[in-house]
């Protein structure tokens, strides 16, 4: 069996949905379940017995040794994590607890279970830590795009946690020999995103008739990938991947914010048109920019592709139409996540 963590969150559950969907190796799921982790992304799972699910965190060191001793796992894929940068601007405490400290201690119960494991069992265990590339800081416009060997800068709270999760793990790595293997992907996006994103954020705020805030001039670049792709280079990474190694994840996609939006807007009007017969476009809003908002990101992905094979299966123009599909058919899941403490956000970060 493997252990994921954050697997109730956006990109952990779409990995999971899909990782059993392929395999019946059992998952165990241990989540905090904060804001971003929602058991009703798993639903489908119910019954299913080769879904564990655990509430926990994943700095509870007397929890994850109990898991780790009692099932076993031949794997931890670590996606728990604070992910959302503006959160990180106005409250950065819970990153650097969850994605630091959070790590050190997950790393420090994954340690002591696999050295005790015997010899066959020890080498075929793996870590993997699911990061960003947002850790390599913000690229000049025609600057190449980030290879797994660009100097770390992280410019935001939430970058720099990331940033020293993987210093951990690349140290657990050359001190202890723990096998350990790290990816750093760009923008997902897909089913089961939460809506204080951008791309579920448009996709919610224009059905409602609310304004699309984009910060500052829009102009800043984004290398999107669709979820399910990122979910095939972790197994990938997982299967294949030498140890001590980091991989790039990303489409190639580079997109401009207000493109993007321009594109949903497109494909709304398209799929479920305004009853004014408008375009979703005029609810297109500029707001003030994010602090210290990183201009460009892109993943050189090379790497991941020659040594591994791997490859996206959607263009961001398939991709981003079935997202917005799954959004029109998934408004009761939308209802539901938008909830009290949703819109308490929604308030403090845009006001009015
Ligand atoms: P998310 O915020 O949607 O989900 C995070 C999940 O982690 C939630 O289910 C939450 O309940 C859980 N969690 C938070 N703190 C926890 C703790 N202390 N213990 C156990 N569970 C905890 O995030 P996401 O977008 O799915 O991102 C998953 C991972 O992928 C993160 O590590 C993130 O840094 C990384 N990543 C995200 C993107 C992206 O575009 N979203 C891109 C690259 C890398
Ligand atoms: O690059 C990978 C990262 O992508 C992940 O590590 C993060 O966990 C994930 O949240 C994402 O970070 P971003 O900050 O790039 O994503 P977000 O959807 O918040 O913003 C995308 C871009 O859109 C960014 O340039 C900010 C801008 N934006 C965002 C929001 C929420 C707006 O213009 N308006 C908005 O309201």
């Amino acid at each position: 069996m493997i252990l994921v963590t954050g697997g109730a969150g956006f990109i952990g559950a779409n990995f999971v949905l899909d990782f059993l969907a392929g395999s019946s190796e059992t998952v165990l799921n241990l989540d905090k379940l904060t804001y971003a982790g929602n058991l009703e992304n798993l639903v489908s799972l119910k019954g299913n017995a080769h879904h564990i699910f655990v509430q926990g965190d994943i700095g509870d060191r007397e929890l994850v040794s109990k898991l780790l001793a009692e099932h076993r796992p031949r794997a931890v894929i670590n996606f728990a994590a604070e992910s959302h940068v503006d959160r990180s601007i106005s409250a950065p405490g819970e990153f650097i607890q969850t994605n630091i400290v959070g790590t050190f201690n997950l790393l420090e119960s994954v340690r002591a279970y696999w050295g005790a494991l015997d010899t066959e069992a020890k080498s075929a265990f793996r870590f993997l830590h699911v990061s960003t590339d947002e850790v390599y800081g913000s690229l000049d416009k025609d600057a190449p795009a980030f290879t797994e060997t660009h100097r770390y800068e992280p410019n935001s709270p939430y970058s720099a946690s990331k940033a020293a999760s993987d210093h951990l793990v690349r140290a657990y790595y050359h001190t202890y020999g723990l096998p350990v293997l790290t990816t750093n992907c760009s923008n997902n996006y897909g089913p089961y995103h939460f809506p204080e994103k951008l791309i579920p954020l448009c996709i919610h705020n224009a059905l409602a008739g609310k304004p699309l805030p984009i910060y500052g001039d829009g102009q800043q670049i984004r290398d999107w990938l669709f979820v399910k792709d990122h979910c095939s280079a972790i197994r990938r990474v997982l299967a294949d991947g030498r140890l001590g190694e980091v991989y790039n994840v990303g489409g190639w996609n580079e997109k401009a914010n207000l493109d993007v939006v321009h594109t949903l807007c497109a494909i709304l009007d398209d799929l479920s048109p305004r009853a004014d017969g408008a375009s979703y476009t005029t609810q297109i809003t500029f707001v003030t920019d994010r602090p210290g908002h990183d201009r460009r990101y892109a993943i050189d992905a090379g790497k991941l592709e020659a040594e591994l094979g791997w490859k996206p299966a959607e263009t961001f123009e398939s991709g981003i139409r079935k997202t917005v599909q799954w959004y029109l058919d998934n408004q009761a899941w939308v209802g539901n996540v938008t909830s009290g403490a949703y819109r308490e956000w929604l308030g403090q970060q845009y006001g009015a």
